[in-house]
């Protein structure tokens, strides 16, 4: 079923690069999410992967309570492609975005951060996270690892530990985000067990005193709780059945490959808390000192919140006996309904 208002696919003018800009929903506002530039062995993967994203940016703003819909920019870089100018790739961004009129802002994301951010409000004022000398929230990487605290200090409470301290956590992926967790769940004391596709990140591991490992190794360890903080589509049936984890939570997008992962998980006694709920300390922080003007104190205190809301699906999953995967969904379903119609278009 195709459940998107909108979907922009343009070859940029000065690149000739798949721009695609898919809009999910505006129900509660204006659609919001991230600018993506990536490499993809087809365009249509790029598609594939804006739809998805798009989507779980409606969900991430509707449990978060933002006035915020979903969209998301992907950027389908050809494999092996080298963008010569980086600055006209975002002015072809800037400009897809700038024709929706309003109707979806762009932020960084993969592959893309303030500095970019600021190149594309040359053409368009529909973009978030510039660099905070801008007027923009700066970085976003920050708010999102934050809100990743908040979500691991709630699967503590839920599984009725103390803290971090002395927790086997598995951190996959040491990108923007993951690198501040690998800092923030090393400075609470967590046995950190780490992994990335780029080797260089072994460094990293060094300094925080973390187990440099294969990618392989640390989702199959034995661990308290994995963190997915790479790309999306890590959980699929067949390795949902190696996993030795108690729980997992970590702000990789789209982490689940179906619905049937979720009852699978939930059938071996694997918590997993929804990556939309875990992942939106990011667009939390921004909606906060973009939007509502707050300073980054306050923002900050939002992006805390993420621990009580996380708490409250948790509970309630468990109440109904059910997956958070389902109960999560719920909660969106009963904010998009509970939206009176006609909003904010
Ligand atoms: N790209 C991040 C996300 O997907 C951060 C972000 C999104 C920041 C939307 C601001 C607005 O959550």
């Amino acid at each position: 079923m195709f459940s998107h208002e909108e979907v922009v696919i343009r070859a940029g003018e000065r690149t000739g690069l798949p721009v695609l800009v898919a809009v999910h929903s505006t129900t509660l506002g204006q659609a919001v999410g991230g600018c993506r530039v990536n490499h993809y062995a087809d365009w249509r993967d790029g598609l594939t992967d804006a739809l998805r994203l798009s989507q779980a940016m409606t969900y991430k703003c509707a449990i978060a309570g933002l006035d915020n819909g979903g969209g998301k920019t992907v950027v389908a870089l050809p494999p092996g492609h080298v963008v010569d100018s980086r600055r006209d790739l975002l002015h072809d961004v800037a400009d897809v975005v700038h024709s929706l009129g309003g109707r979806y802002a762009t932020a960084p994301d993969v592959g893309t951060g303030p500095e970019d951010m600021a190149v594309i409000k040359e053409r368009t004022p529909h973009v978030f996270c510039t660099p905070t000398e801008l007027g923009g929230s700066g970085d976003s990487s920050p708010g999102t690892a934050a809100g990743v605290m908040a979500a691991l200090s709630a699967v503590c409470a839920y599984l009725g530990k103390s803290g971090l301290k002395g927790r086997r956590v598995g951190l996959l992926g040491l990108g923007h985000v993951g690198a501040h967790l690998a800092r923030l769940l090393a400075a609470e004391g967590a046995e950190l067990l780490v992994a990335d596709v780029d080797p260089a990140k072994q460094a990293l591991a060094d300094e925080v005193g973390a187990t440099w490992l294969g990618p392989d190794e640390v989702v199959t360890a034995e661990l308290d709780i994995l963190v997915p903080a790479a790309l999306g589509g890590l959980l699929t049936e067949e390795l949902v059945q190696g996993l030795r984890c108690v729980a997992i939570a970590g702000p990789a997008n789209n982490q689940i490959a179906s619905p049937s992962v979720a009852r699978m998980l939930h059938g071996k006694g694997v918590l997993w808390a929804p990556d939309d709920i875990v992942s939106a300390g990011g667009a939390i922080y921004a909606h906060a000192v973009e939007l509502r003007h707050e300073t980054p104190a306050q923002a900050r205190a939002r992006v805390a919140g993420i621990a009580d809301t996380l708490s409250r699906v948790l509970d309630s999953a468990e109440q109904a006996g059910e997956s958070p995967y389902f109960t999560a969904q719920e909660f969106v379903r009963a904010r998009l309904e509970g939206a009176s119609h006609g909003l904010a278009r």
